[in-house]
């Protein structure tokens, strides 16, 4: 293990993944560089007082990102996808990865999805969805970090973020928040593969301080597995009134096909739990169970589900 001060570039610094990521690389004094689109953002200040060196500017600013990467030994790709044009996710890692490579960046940790090993297998992901699209992409970029000539790279594919119960993602799935039901195409027996962010920041340190053992992997993370009924009800638990799962039939999600874009991506979750391993995941870091992390946020989880006082 690298003991030694390295200076990392740090997408999505001001998000979750990202930002947990800095607070665990400013806790061992290395230094971190990062790119703001708003640099007087709550997240951006955040960002200062913690020491970082920003640099203005959105990810297709190519001046401000070769001024914030040089002088970096490492980096954590972790881009956003773009739903009305799905390849340019893909498109900006590559040219991240060649002003990178230029500026002299040895290691490469990049995030993307659990969902990009389903892309190898006979899980089937309509031609044309928001998920082929989507997964293809996140492929995109990883071939971009593979093929870029770095020492060093290794690729994190997280499952379903914890998070996503949660202000500020929880606008995705407003259902759950707003009328106590989650409408899922997951089976009461699937199991859902849930992370929690600041583990997956956990496997990006040990990976940045363990350089040449994490060279070359693609990591499947999850924080716990669970099913949707044990999920809902830990939540549940919390807030302390019932949420409700409901599954839908084969026929209902037949018929939903055309209608609804996202039908294909949720169909596809109830096998992602066949692409993290547990046990193996245990032995490098340790692992944040959904308690654990209801527990740890549970401000937000109030917050969230307008529990009025704590
Ligand atoms: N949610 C899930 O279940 C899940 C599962 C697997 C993978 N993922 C992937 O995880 C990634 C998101 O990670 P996260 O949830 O940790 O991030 P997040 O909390 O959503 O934060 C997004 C970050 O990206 C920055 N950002 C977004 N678009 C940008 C742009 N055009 N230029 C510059 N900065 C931009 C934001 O900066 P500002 O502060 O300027 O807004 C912020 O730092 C996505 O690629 C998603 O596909 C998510």
């Amino acid at each position: 293990m690298s003991l030694q001060t390295h200076t990392v570039f740090v997408f999505s610094a001001t998000g979750s993944q990202g930002g947990a990521l800095v607070r665990q690389l400013r806790s061992l004094n290395w230094n971190v560089h990062a790119t703001v689109r708003n640099p007087d953002s709550p997240g951006a200040l955040a960002l200062k007082a913690a020491g970082v060196h920003i640099t203005q500017g959105d990810w297709d600013n190519i001046e401000a990102l070769t001024l914030g990467i040089t002088g970096c030994d490492k980096l954590f790709l972790c881009l956003h996808p773009y739903l009305n044009d799905l390849d340019r996710e893909r498109q900006q890692a590559e040219k991240v990865v060649k002003i990178a490579k230029a500026a002299g960046v040895k290691q490469v940790v990049c995030s993307t999805s659990l969902g990009v090993f389903m892309l190898d297998t006979s899980v089937y992901i309509a031609p044309g969805s928001f998920m082929a699209g989507h997964l293809a992409s996140k492929r995109g970029v990883e071939e971009a970090v593979r093929a870029g000539g770095f020492e060093n790279w290794t690729l994190l594919r997280p499952a379903f973020f914890m998070a996503n119960f949660l202000e500020p993602k929880v606008y995705r799935y407003p259902e759950v928040r707003d009328k106590g039901t989650w409408t899922t195409a997951m089976t009461t027996d699937s199991q859902l593969a849930l992370i929690d962010h600041v583990d997956i920041a956990k496997f990006a340190t040990i990976a940045f301080q363990n350089a040449s053992s994490f060279h070359g992997k693609s990591i499947g993370l999850a924080s716990e597995l669970l099913t949707i009924e044990q999920t809902l009800d830990q939540i549940a638990e919390v807030i302390e009134r019932p949420l409700k799962a409901v599954f839908m039939t084969d026929e209902e999600l037949e018929a939903q096909k055309e209608s609804n874009v996202f039908t294909n991506s949720q169909v596809s979750m109830r096998y992602m739990s066949e692409y993290v391993d547990m046990e193996e995941l245990a032995k490098i870091v340790p692992l944040t169970t959904f308690k654990e992390f209801l527990s740890r946020e549970r401000e937000v989880v109030k917050t969230t589900y307008r529990c009025g006082g704590t």
